[in-house]
């Protein structure tokens, strides 16, 4: 045995002959959060929480983690549900488990700072809904975005967890930037903040067995706060890395109930029991309970298969190795490129990802930066040509380059600062400061806007995080819209229904005839199920159809961190546009329409930004492809738009 020790094995019999653990390890079961958010794209619904969670909270966990990270902009955007009411619904069935949440420092559940009132008020108000235990995390491990929300989660009294996200250059820790020296200096700072416990938040699975041994003896001896390892499985070495922390001492760990472990999940708790048990850190859980409560789980799964990943047999995945990138980052570029019809530029986006991420300042890739970094990426990829780099910049990485996420690990590239500086509306020189000294206050802007439509500061807050869908969602709470077919919940039965439906339909269509040339491409719509049919005209030519007239397109590319689904349907009819002999602006991809930054009458330059498309959660800049004046501007705020839809018109000069 060695010093830290794990018990010598002996015969045992589990339950009479099970001695207390001296250090026992502390499990933080995150399937109603990270495990679903990881597997189902954050689909996962309260009332299928709600049926477990009383046995969930006999377990002994020393937390569960049940909010925050993308639930708050899945609920709203997605489940009709007010994200609020789910801790206070979670709260009367789990009476003794402290509840935790994955806040994003100064970019709370979203994905961009927010000014230092709408975080006070944020972190109030999950306070007093319940939450008990603040994971607090920065993409930049720039801990300033920490200062305004440490301050309120202390003066609740509640548990603040500095945590550094994990990230790697190569594939395993150490060379110049994120060697261990690196993670100790970063602990030392959190210590210093007042953390109460440390987490490394590996959100990719990168870790390694023997880095995860050596990181945390170091970390052991270098502070004093309890140490919590947050990694995941999806390169397959997420169960290896938590026992070898456990061996070098670490204090807490995270996993999740069977069902919903594995792949780009966590590791299941259930072998670690056995594997633990009648040792010094045996975890002292019920592994018969633990099984009642997956079987429990297993009953509602099949609602959320339609939002897993069944493209591959292998639950693991060596690309996030060799790309260093979190495996929701991949799937959302993959998902991202099919529905542009350029999936063919999939090496190209990965051979992008390095550079830009290099250029950008070696950045840790996790929510946020993983998807500025990202959609970067495939900008490059698809829009730059021989003599521009850079030719799309998001707002994001204008953000960034101009300090507004905080400080990078390295500094950016100048050039690509420069250029992406251009005509940036805060300013062209960059900032040094904390962020969130140069944003403005929001909240009273935010009150009187809702002014007849929001009852409380908690509908405010949905707002103050999600604009667009954030008012939609206040419409449906408070019945002034109906609330949309997908985003009511389905029963089992209906889920099964469906499944039926669809086999019948594949059955019945088994003979293919050879496919002949001059076909035409459809995307077609069958209950929230998507298809591509090709369609041809026996004996016939071609026909061209007007395009965007009456076009089902795919609901907005808005894929919550983590997970992406195939793409959801919402079949909107819009009135067709006619181009009246202007220069139509097309939409390069699938995404949400945000604003116009011209109005009809305007005039643009070649090259100029029209107006703002969101497309994996990312604000694209859509610009003119000629000179000239606006004349139509059809959409409004929140409108989805397919790719190849018109989104302005342009007459030339
Ligand atoms: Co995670």
């Amino acid at each position: 045995m060695d010093q830290h020790g794990i018990l010598e094995m002996r015969p045992m019999r589990y339950e009479t002959d099970r001695p207390a653990a001296e250090n026992p390890i502390k499990i933080q079961d995150l399937s109603f959060r990270d495990g679903h958010q990881s597997l189902f794209a954050t689909r996962g619904r309260t009332e299928d929480m709600v049926a477990v969670a009383e046995l969930m909270d006999q377990v002994g966990f020393y937390s569960m983690e049940v909010w925050g990270g993308a639930t708050f902009d899945t609920m709203h955007r997605y489940l009709g549900e007010d994200p609020w009411e789910r801790i206070r619904t979670l709260k009367q069935y789990i009476k003794k488990t402290p509840f935790s949440m994955l806040l994003r420092g100064q970019n709370l559940v979203g994905y961009q700072n927010y000014a230092d009132d709408v975080v006070r008020s944020f972190v109030q108000r999950a306070c007093a809904n319940g939450i008990d235990i603040f994971r607090v995390f920065d993409a930049l491990n720039d801990f300033r975005n920490f200062q305004t929300a440490v301050p309120i989660i202390k003066q609740n009294a509640r548990h603040f967890q500095g945590t550094i996200c994990y990230s790697l250059m190569e594939q395993r820790m150490g060379g110049e930037i994120y060697n261990i020296d690196y993670y100790v200096n970063k602990a030392k700072e959190l210590e210093a903040m007042g953390a109460d416990t440390i987490c490394i938040k590996d959100m990719a699975g990168l870790v390694a067995p023997y880095d995860a041994y050596n990181l945390v003896r170091t970390l052991k001896s270098a502070v004093r706060v309890p140490i919590h390892l947050h990694t995941h499985f999806t390169s397959g070495m997420g169960d290896l890395a938590l026992l070898k922390a456990i061996e070098a001492g670490v204090d807490i760990i995270d996993t999740c109930i069977g069902p919903y472990a594995y792949r780009t999940s966590h590791s299941a708790v259930e072998p670690l029991v056995i594997t633990l048990l009648g040792t010094n850190r045996d975890t002292g859980f019920d592994i018969r309970l633990l099984n009642r409560i997956s079987k429990e789980m297993e009953k509602a799964i099949p609602k959320y298969l339609e939002f897993a990943d069944n493209t591959k047999f292998s639950i693991i995945d060596t690309d996030v190795i060799i790309h260093q990138t979190p495996g929701g980052m991949l799937s959302n570029l993959v998902n991202q490129l099919r529905q542009m019809d350029a999936l063919d530029k999939l090496d190209d986006v990965f051979a992008e990802i390095p550079k830009v991420r290099k250029e950008l300042g070696q950045i840790p890739l996790v929510t946020p930066t993983s998807q500025i970094v990202g959609i970067q990426a495939v900008n490059n990829a698809l829009f730059d040509t021989r003599d521009g780099e850079y030719a799309r910049i998001t707002e994001q990485v204008k953000d960034l380059c101009y300090g507004l996420y905080g400080k990078t690990t390295l500094p950016i590239d100048p050039e690509v600062q420069k250029k992406a500086l251009i005509g940036y509306p805060r300013g062209e020189t960059p900032i040094t400061c904390r962020p969130g000294d140069v944003i403005e206050p929001a909240m009273q802007k935010i009150h009187d806007e809702l002014q007849g439509l929001a009852k409380e500061l908690d509908d405010e807050l949905i707002v103050a995080i999600y604009p667009i869908t954030g008012k939609k969602f206040l419409r449906i709470k408070y019945g002034i819209e109906p609330m949309p077919d997908e985003m009511k919940p389905k029963t089992l039965e209906e889920v099964k229904n469906a499944l039926k439906k669809d086999k019948s339909m594949s059955e019945k269509n088994k003979e293919t005839p050879p496919k002949p040339d001059g076909i035409r491409q459809f995307d077609v719509f069958v209950d929230g199920e998507y298809f591509l049919v090709e369609v041809s005209e026996k004996g016939a030519a071609p026909r061209v159809v007007t395009p965007n007239v009456s076009k089902p397109v795919i609901q907005p590319a808005a894929i919550p961190a983590g997970q992406a689904p195939k793409p959801a349907a919402e079949p909107v009819v819009k009135a067709p546009v006619s181009t009246e002999g202007g220069t139509p602006i097309t939409s390069p991809m699938p995404g949400m329409f945000v604003r116009y930054e011209k109005k009809p009458g305007d005039k643009v330059e070649v090259g100029e930004t029209v107006l703002v498309l969101e497309a994996m959660k990312m604000y694209n800049n859509i610009p003119s492809p000629v000179t000239g004046t606006v004349s139509q501007t059809p959409l409004k705020a929140g409108d989805p738009v397919g790719k190849g839809e018109i989104l302005a018109i342009v007459q030339p000069e």
